[in-house]
């Protein structure tokens, strides 16, 4: 009795990784691994760089896609409107790309965050070229999700065009604290060590519930 229910906890674990695995599946290149790491490392600073040295409370104006958010991938992958890990990723790094250069316009020449700011630019565009790299071009160029391309043609919209109402204020903080936390989920097999008290995309999740689920009950 005791085996049977050992086992079906098994089985509902493995069925558990399985659902998991649209956003587990893909393998990082190593390559790109280490450049995110080195990506990662300057976000380590964010706190610093982006909220110490601004007037408290600041906000920047960004569009509504641009709150990239883990619970925003959770829903996506949920309602499996045809996103796999390539598509989350594309729009990652569309996201970013303008969420680095709205935090760059607003600062100043002078502004002691203006070289974190752009090393972090650097690092991220060193990233994106080696993304392109590891993908065949008709991958990349292969048609989005219905719902996937109605958000990157906001994202792309001439800024005059965009309505009031997709506006949002945001801390220049949290947009990179929602940077940092979607990288972790999005290429995880680079981040397995990282905060493992954190369930960025239900991956430290996976790996507690097996252990657990492997365990002898007694
Ligand atoms: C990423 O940065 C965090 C600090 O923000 C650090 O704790 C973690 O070890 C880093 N992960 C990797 C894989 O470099
Ligand atoms: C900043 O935001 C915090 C939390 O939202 C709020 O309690 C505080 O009053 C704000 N400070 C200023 C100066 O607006």
């Amino acid at each position: 009795m005791v085996q049977l229910s050992a086992s079906v906890c098994l089985l509902g674990g493995l069925m558990g990784l399985y659902l998991l695995m649209p956003v587990l599946m893909a393998l990082t290149p190593p390559s790109m691994c280490t450049a995110l790491k080195t990506l990662n490392n300057s976000l380590s600073h964010r706190h610093r760089y982006m909220k110490h040295n601004f007037p408290l409370n600041y906000t920047i104006m960004v569009h509504y896609e641009e709150v990239y958010k883990l619970s925003n991938i959770g829903k996506m992958v949920k309602r499996r409107q045809g996103v796999d890990d390539l598509v989350l990723q594309r729009l990652w790094f569309q996201v970013n790309q303008g969420v680095l250069k709205k935090i760059i316009r607003v600062l100043p020449k002078r502004h002691p965050s203006r070289p974190f700011t752009a090393e972090l630019e650097r690092r991220f565009k060193d990233v994106e070229g080696l993304f392109v790299q590891s993908h065949p071009s008709e991958a990349l160029q292969q048609e989005l999700p219905e719902k996937v391309q109605d958000k990157w043609d906001r994202l792309t919209e001439e800024p005059e065009r965009v309505p009031q109402s997709s506006w949002r204020f945001s801390t220049p903080k949290s947009l990179l604290d929602n940077f940092c936390h979607t990288m972790y989920c999005l290429f995880s097999d680079c981040f397995t060590d990282t905060d493992t008290e954190h369930d960025y995309c239900g991956a430290s999740r996976r790996r507690k519930g097996r252990k657990k689920d492997l365990q002898p009950e007694s």
